[in-house]
């Protein structure tokens, strides 16, 4: 994979932060985006620009063209069944909440249970508890243990104590802290067995491995466009079709009925039904094309490229003294997600110093709270690897955290 050809392809890496050539190691938060992305962004605004599903006219059906043929290449991406199964939101707490709102509030009923875990997104968190405090169900936690790694057979005594009362799991495939993938197949057999269903929050995995929703064995899905090189404002839920049917529209108004009258509605097939109001055209433009742009580069070959960015930035900080990962320092079974504190130093100081060498990451909980608090951690900086960083910028990074450990002790 040819890094130089691929950064040329992101007009932002040329920037200049600070005096310093920009090193941007926040891909957890948000990607940057190629130029092809802006490109067709601006074409749409530029020549097919029209509301969908509603006018007769040739700008109207060709922009609902767009928008039926993103649905299908999401689907061909995630391997559904069907393009029906593809509801666009616009980000990934956008769809773990529609899961909550629909089929949570739809099918449980009090003293049912709810199963996440203690790494999970503040996003796939409070949609939970709002729901629990409403309809009177039980949110229980998946611990995570000393080594990181999620307790999945926690899950089997939650059968024991629970039995079918247990109907929804909803995970992280991979942690936005620790990096660490989940084994999301083992948990849908076991939350299967139960009758219950699995709602996976892919938002971190999806700019960095095949995400197949029939392997993975899932009921729903959820991720952002933006974290994987495509636009913010587009979110993709997916749902296994027989199960998106039966359930009701969270959120109604225009676009998703077939007949309304003054005391009820007809609703509009699936996906339409959950797409209420003037759909996100330009964005879901932007997200199939940055699909398109992916499959440029193979699944192995990102893997070897961001996995050996990721051992060189471990290497170079486990060199630093007082510096404490929080996560694993393994290789096995991660992304490019690191977190860790060094002694004394607040991660908002790394950061804004970082910042002041043109090298921007994360500092503080990254909305994974709980997880700070299992371990008694405090805030931390992250640093997260995308397809365009070099081993070049790792240096950079790492010999600045070291510079940092050095001389900015209180
Ligand atoms: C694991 C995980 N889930 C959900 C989200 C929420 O994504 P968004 O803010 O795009 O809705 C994030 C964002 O960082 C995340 O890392």
């Amino acid at each position: 994979m040819d890094t130089e050809k691929i950064r040329e392809q992101f007009p932002i890496l040329s920037r200049e932060i600070n005096g310093k050539p920009l090193i941007y190691f926040d891909n957890a938060a948000t990607t940057q985006k190629p130029q092809v992305v802006i490109d067709a962004m601006n074409e749409y605004y530029k020549t097919s620009n029209a509301n969908v599903h509603r006018s007769l006219h040739t700008l109207a059906a060709e922009s609902t063209k767009l928008w039926e043929q993103a649905h299908k290449e999401v689907a061909d991406f995630l391997n559904a069944e069907s393009d029906k199964e593809i509801i666009f939101t616009g980000n990934a707490t956008q769809g773990l909440n529609f899961v909550a709102n629909t089929y949570g509030r739809q099918y449980l009923k009090e003293g049912d249970v709810v199963v996440i875990s203690e790494l999970e997104h503040h996003s796939n968190i409070l949609p939970w508890l709002q729901l629990a405090k409403e309809k009177k169900i039980k949110v229980e936690w998946l611990p995570v243990l000393e080594d990181y790694t999620l307790d999945i057979n926690y899950l089997d005594y939650l059968k024991l104590k629970y039995k079918s009362r247990l109907k929804i799991l909803s995970i992280s495939h991979v942690s936005n802290v620790l990096g660490m993938v989940n084994d999301v197949k083992k948990l849908a057999k076991k939350i299967h067995s139960v009758g219950g269903v699995l709602c996976v929050d892919v938002a971190q995995s999806v700019a960095h491995m095949p995400v197949d929703v029939k392997d993975l064995d899932c009921d729903f899905l959820c991720f952002s466009g933006h974290k994987m090189y495509g636009p913010m404002g587009i979110g993709v839920v997916y749902g296994k079709k027989e199960i998106l049917q039966k359930l009701e529209p969270w959120i109604t108004g225009g676009n998703i009925v077939t007949k309304v009258w003054k005391n009820g509605a007809h609703w509009a097939e699936l996906p339409q039904k959950f797409e209420a109001g003037t759909a996100n055209v330009v964005e879901a433009v932007g997200l199939m094309e940055a699909i398109n742009w992916l499959k440029n580069y193979s699944w192995e070959d990102r893997r070897e490229h961001e996995e050996k960015l990721t051992s060189m930035a471990i290497a170079g900080l486990s060199t630093i003294c007082d510096l404490e990962f929080l996560g694993t320092k393994s290789l096995e079974d991660r992304i490019g997600v690191i977190s860790f504190q060094l002694k004394d130093i607040h991660p908002h100081d790394i950061a804004s110093l970082l910042d002041e060498r043109g090298v921007a990451i994360r500092a503080g909980y990254h909305c994974a709270e709980p997880l700070h608090t299992k371990f008694d951690f405090g805030p931390s900086a992250r640093i997260s690897i995308g397809i365009y960083n070099t081993q070049d910028e790792v240096k950079v990074f790492t010999d600045a955290v070291k510079n940092i450990s050095n001389n900015f002790r209180k």
